[in-house]
């Protein structure tokens, strides 16, 4: 049986009352796979929104968190203060804080060993730009920011890591990567953790795509062999959608 994480990158959207919304939205419909959905939401919404799927089997998480426990960091959160709301994900490394908020592949490694320590799973984005893609640099960038981010991090703790491939050309432009493309990096991505680690090991990682996707093309996506969910922006903000996604992948399951 094939394992997925379909999981909503809310990005800035949503007052909690909205996000409270959609949960009761989506947890209503009574998903049979809705313990592989997951919704990453901004902070001011984790606390009421862990409530609010609480017994439904639906996950939450975090899109962001600072890699030191605690200190004079004004305007961060902490691993500590995630893991008392009981998050079960949190994003590191998403293209948009590596481009407006000075994310480098040293804090992507630092936030991910304090999440693994404190038993979060995070969700690291990787994937390249328009101008690598075009000078068929994509796997030679991806595979750097891999060996960089998971430098000094044991292969005992890479079950609990999800990889999201989300070319940066693709998201929120509505430009999907073909699914081809999609399952070409994902199964890239594989190979390199095998690599690194060991087949046994990277065969049972979890590899999202993320970028554009939507109903209409996550049937396609979802049943490459190599891609197991997605990592969803836009079409995240609809519970419909969501679930809509959701149930592509139970089908396939
Ligand atoms: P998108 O965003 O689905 O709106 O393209 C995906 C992401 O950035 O995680």
């Amino acid at each position: 049986m094939k394992k997925f994480l379909i999981a909503g990158n809310w990005k800035m959207h949503k007052t909690t009352a909205e996000a409270v919304s959609f949960a009761e939205e989506i947890a209503a419909m009574k998903l049979p796979n809705a313990e592989d959905v997951a919704v990453l939401a901004p902070f001011t919404q984790l606390a009421e929104l862990g409530k609010a799927f609480a017994g439904t089997g639906i996950k939450f998480g975090a899109q962001n968190v600072h890699f030191e426990p605690s200190g004079a960091f004004t305007g961060e959160i902490s691993v500590p203060m995630l893991k008392e709301i009981g998050v079960d994900y949190c994003i590191v490394g998403h293209s948009e804080r590596r481009e407006y908020f000075g994310e480098t592949d040293k804090t992507v490694n630092l936030k991910l060993k304090a999440l693994l320590e404190a038993d979060i799973k995070p969700i690291l984005c990787v994937g390249e730009s328009l101008e690598v893609r075009e000078g068929k640099g994509e796997q030679t960038f991806v595979a750097s920011q891999l060996v960089a981010d998971f430098e000094g991090i044991p292969a005992a703790l890479l079950p609990n890591v999800v990889i999201a491939y989300e070319p940066i050309w693709a998201i929120g432009t509505g430009k999907t990567a073909t699914p081809d493309q999609a399952e070409e990096m994902c199964a890239f991505i594989r190979g390199v953790m095998g690599g690194m680690y060991d087949n046994k090991t990277a065969d049972e990682m979890l590899i999202l795509y993320g970028g554009s996707m939507k109903p209409s093309n996550a049937p396609e996506l979802l049943s490459k062999p190599d891609i197991n969910g997605g990592l969803i922006g836009g079409a995240s903000l609809k519970a419909a959608d969501l679930a809509a996604i959701a149930l592509s992948a139970n089908e396939i399951k």
